[in-house]
């Protein structure tokens, strides 16, 4: 009798958000950035995605592989999330060569259950968590003898950020110069420990879906961009050594100062290129405004504001600072700018510790 048995496993991953921010492909089809990018781990208790995968030979083959994504059904065609796919299932064909009474999973179609607990395709990272989840899912239901640097791997073709949500803490992704983009994957800088005080606030302007998404937009400043070229070339090779140096010495104003100054740079390129593009709006600005204030009130840089490919801000501070940077943030923006307000209604955790990962 044929085996009708379903076979599950269950993983979550966290978001990641970037430092030194990861923006252009030199080879859109391996998902190959143009630069490293440096980012920090938050914890999975707040921002995560859960992804269930399943396989079974009484799935009908018909149908195919299917991802069903915050209850609705997600396209699982596009060649990014095909590689994820291809690259898993060899592996567990290789693993089933080798020892053949281990049952066929190779073979039978896979379903995906995946659910993210925070705003989706928002510039909050959720195809980072997504697909970082989407990859451990997959590999623990194929019992796969995987590090997370093999993960990270195969993360990166589902998309980029993804790597770095394999590792907990402080995580850099190294671009690579392997032409085959096997060694474009992901390292951890520093574990959380390391810094135990760091903080993050993540401060929904929208949870409306981006009107460009990531893969489009940076393919448009690749493209379009004078200011893009300088900044490869010489504003992120810097950022991520001040980066690396800053985190290794727990200084958190040269941390803070090199979050800021690439946030900018990421945003400027993106007003950069033709016909431009605005990922921030009203509300990011004046939390922009909001943290200049409390650094200055404070007489030092007690906060760090980034934004990635969205309006919603996350802002790195200390433990020890948490009074006047929280408490002045909600001062000025919960009482000002509905769009904070309406952040905290929604239920999103405002205060985020890291994780181990
Ligand atoms: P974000 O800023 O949220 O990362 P992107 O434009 O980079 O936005 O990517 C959003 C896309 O990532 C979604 O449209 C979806 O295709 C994919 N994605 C998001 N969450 C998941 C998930 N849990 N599993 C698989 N894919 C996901
Ligand atoms: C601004 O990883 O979402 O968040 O590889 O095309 O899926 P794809 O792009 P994605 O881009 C993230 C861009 C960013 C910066 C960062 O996370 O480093
Ligand atoms: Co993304």
């Amino acid at each position: 009798m044929a085996d009708k048995k379903v076979y599950r496993a269950s993983t979550t991953a966290p978001v990641n958000i970037a430092v030194v921010k990861y923006w252009g492909k030199r080879d859109p089809k391996l998902n190959l950035p143009t630069n490293s990018s440096l980012s920090v781990t938050l914890s999975q208790s707040d921002l995560r995605t859960l992804t269930t995968a399943s396989c079974s030979a009484s799935y009908p083959t018909s149908e195919g592989d299917s991802l069903l994504l915050n209850g609705e059904a997600s396209d699982v065609s596009g060649a990014r999330t095909q590689a994820c796919f291809r690259e898993l299932r060899a592996r567990r064909q290789a693993v089933e060569a080798a020892n053949p009474s281990l049952p066929k999973l190779s073979t039978m179609p896979l379903r995906l259950v995946s659910e993210n607990n925070f705003p989706t395709a928002a510039g909050l990272a959720s195809s980072a968590a997504g697909f970082a989840a989407l990859v451990r899912a997959i590999a623990n239901l194929y019992e796969l003898p995987a590090s997370p640097s093999e993960l990270s791997l195969i993360a990166r073709q589902g998309s980029g950020s993804a790597c770095r949500s394999l590792f907990g803490g402080y995580v850099a992704w190294r671009m690579g110069d392997a032409a085959d983009g096997s060694d474009s994957m992901a390292d951890q800088v520093a574990e959380a420990a390391h810094w135990p005080e760091m903080r993050a606030l993540v401060l929904v302007a929208s949870a409306a879906k981006k009107g460009v998404s990531s893969t489009s937009g940076m393919q448009q400043t690749v493209a379009t961009s004078g200011l893009f070229q300088q900044r490869i070339a010489q504003v992120v090779p810097q950022n991520m050594a001040t980066m690396e140096k800053a985190i290794q010495e727990r200084d958190f104003a040269s941390f803070a100062e090199v979050t800021m100054r690439d946030s900018n740079s990421f945003h400027a390129t993106c007003a950069d290129t033709y016909p431009p593009i605005f990922y921030m709006n009203d509300v990011s600005r004046a939390a922009i405004r909001a943290v200049e204030q409390i650094n200055a009130a404070a007489g030092r840089t007690v906060a760090a504001y980034t934004f990635d490919a969205g309006p919603n801000a996350v802002i790195y501070y200390l433990e020890k600072d948490t009074e006047p940077v929280v408490g002045t943030l909600y001062h000025v923006l919960g009482g000002e700018v509905g769009g904070w307000k309406e952040a905290v209604v929604k239920g999103l955790k405002p205060s985020i510790s890291l994780d181990e990962g």
